[in-house]
């Protein structure tokens, strides 16, 4: 992969790159489109990273299928898949991982204490590997971007990173690899969550709702009422860089990020909304 990357880049190709974890939806597939149109060679990764879950989590149960992959990727236009074994990226002696400190302890990194560790530490494998002069991420994991946006800028990494909004089904679910566990009836409810951003979005921007607890106790209500068999896990008025709490908009300009995680069963779906204010 190294060689493919290296060659390309010689004879003046620019690479963009589309790390995934797979099982690849139309969400995966509006960045790998968005690569295409922007760069002359087109590399989408599909590795399961055991680094960014924790114990109890569902790497075992991720969804996997890898010529069905395969064919998405071919259809969006991809040059190459790159798809390695986890012995080749993680041997027995495997000693060195990477970690971008306080944005990665608030939010999801609360809930899940070593998920950013596991994922900037890929990334940043895969960066080296793949060489990309672009690399693209989804708006759908508002942290994930920010942590690999400030390991980037930290690092002196020579990669611009590209962020495109959230692809969702009709109803407004995001699109996830994991609402395959979801069953119909739960897919529906769990529209209620991005109802729910909106009318938060609304209620800062119309009704001027510049309370941060009060805008939260809203919308938490909006999700019980609208969807009684979620349990909601947290709700956060952040800013979209440093993801640092916003207690009253009053005065506050700038993109305003309202972030939630909710489970539905054992199904754990996380959503945001990020709007100018
Ligand atoms: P994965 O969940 O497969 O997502 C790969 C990329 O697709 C991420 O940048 C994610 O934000 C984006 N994505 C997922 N759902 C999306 C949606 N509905 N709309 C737009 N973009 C969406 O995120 C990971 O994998 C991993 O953590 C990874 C970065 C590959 C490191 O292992």
């Amino acid at each position: 992969m190294q060689d493919i990357s290296e060659f390309s880049r010689r004879t003046g190709k620019k690479i963009g790159f589309v790390p995934t974890m797979g099982y690849l939806h139309e969400g995966h597939c509006a960045l790998m489109i968005k690569a295409r149109d922007e760069s002359d060679i087109v590399i989408t990764s599909i590795f399961v990273n055991p680094a960014q879950f924790s114990p109890n989590e569902d790497y075992n149960d991720y969804p996997r299928d890898f010529l069905r992959d395969y064919h998405i990727c071919k259809s969006c236009g991809v040059d190459y898949v790159f798809y390695p074994d986890t012995k080749e990226i993680y041997p027995n002696d495997y000693y060195t991982y990477v970690n971008v400190n306080a944005l990665t302890e608030t939010l999801e990194g609360k809930y899940r204490p070593e998920h950013f560790k596991g994922v900037t530490t890929i990334v940043l494998k895969l960066f080296n590997i793949i060489k990309p002069h672009f690399a693209y991420f989804g708006q759908k994991d508002a942290q994930q971007a920010a942590v690999i946006r400030k390991m980037i800028k930290d690092l002196n990494l020579d990669i611009k990173l590209k962020v495109s909004e959230t692809v969702r089904e009709v109803n407004g679910l995001a699109k996830s690899s994991r609402n395959t566990y979801l069953t119909a009836e739960q897919k529906e409810e769990a529209s209620a969550l991005y109802k729910a951003l909106n009318e938060g979005k609304r209620l800062v921007l119309k009704e001027k709702m510049y309370d941060t607890k009060e805008l939260k106790k809203e919308i938490k209500k909006f999700i019980e009422t609208n969807s009684p068999d979620s349990s909601l896990q947290y709700i956060a008025v952040t800013d979209n860089n440093n993801l640092e709490k916003i207690s009253n908009l009053k005065d506050y300009k700038g993109g305003v990020l309202i972030s939630l995680a909710a489970y539905y069963g054992k199904t754990r779906l996380i959503d945001n909304i990020l709007f100018e204010k």
